[in-house]
């Protein structure tokens, strides 16, 4: 099999994107007979918490036969500065993929270019595209095809706003952001998703006519110092009932988790009618198994 990785959304590309979230759909209706990953492993690498990525890979290594190593850097050489690429080398001869969540985007992209198995991106300061799968796949199994849609982002200019303007270029849908000044996107994300993408004046112009809302923490995982800076700068980003009203009546609402009721979303609004966020987390696990078996098996 061609060593294909999962750092970005780019590497799946859209017809790629369409048939893993394709294969999520099915497994979800119906898992497999006979356990297609039985024997392999997956080593997953966190420098960050994680509840949603660390359960679904887990969980969904099981559920296909596999099995998950749980490491951290507390407890293996990584966190006593043994260098990327040997790390790489070394467990990529052991084991049948990686998965890796870290602070460093090209920490990311250095371990990938030594490892001889596929590597996927569990999130990092750039992306979160394991996320996105799953936001995918709940808007096609609510709305239909997103192709065409208009998607409102309120709040950070984060991984998970990068992560949706590589969806937006490669899938075909408008995204309007809306961020505080300051906190916009990555300028080059930005220019090569411009075609479909569009920076708003505010949270209201971003949600006008939307077909989807989403949002995430004020605070990613490292900007927990600027916490309360950030609190202030956002006030006026919050996903709640009055800004849910420009957007569509039946416009959903999706926030990758965890969330801050009260901060960056209401607990009317993440706990309404309009809310798929528990749809959302759930098919974490089976786009995590529909990537696994994309990646491992032909
Ligand atoms: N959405 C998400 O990635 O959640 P975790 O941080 O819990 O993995
Ligand atoms: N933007 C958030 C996403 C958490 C799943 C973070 O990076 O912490």
């Amino acid at each position: 099999m061609t060593l294909r990785h999962f750092l970005s959304l780019d590497d799946l590309d859209a017809d790629g994107i369409r048939r893993v979230i394709d294969n999520s759909i099915a497994l979800k209706r119906k898992p497999p007979k006979h356990p297609p990953l039985a024997g392999r492993t997956l080593a997953m690498l966190f420098e960050k918490a994680s509840t949603r990525t660390r359960v679904s890979f887990e969980a969904g290594m099981t559920q296909l036969g596999g099995h998950a190593l749980f490491l951290s850097p507390q407890d293996t050489q990584i966190g006593r500065g043994e260098p990327v690429e040997d790390t790489a080398r070394v467990i990529s001869r052991m084991v049948d993929a990686v998965m890796i969540r870290n602070h460093s985007h090209e920490t990311l992209e250095r371990f990938a270019a030594y490892s001889s198995v596929p590597v996927i991106n569990g999130l990092t300061d750039r992306l979160h595209p394991c996320q996105l799968l799953a936001d995918l796949q709940t808007f096609q199994e609510h709305r239909g095809d997103i192709a065409g849609k208009t998607v409102a982002w309120i709040g950070d200019g984060n991984n998970m706003c990068h992560s949706y303007l590589l969806a937006a270029r490669l899938l075909g849908f408008d995204l309007r952001i809306a961020t505080p000044e300051g906190y916009g996107p990555n300028p080059q994300i930005l220019k090569t998703c411009s075609e479909r993408a569009v920076i708003c004046d505010d949270a209201p112009q971003a949600a006008d006519g939307a077909d989807l809302v989403v949002t995430d923490v004020w605070a990613s995982m490292g900007d927990e110092d600027d916490r309360e800076v950030r609190l202030a700068d956002f006030a006026n980003f919050q996903v709640n009932k009055a800004l849910m009203s420009w957007a569509k009546d039946d416009a959903l609402f999706m926030h990758c988790l965890p969330a801050h009721r009260g901060e960056e979303v209401s607990a009317e609004v993440i706990d309404g009618p309009n809310s798929v966020v528990w749809d959302e987390a759930e098919n974490r696990l089976h786009a995590q198994k529909a990537l696994l078996l994309d990646l491992l098996t032909d």
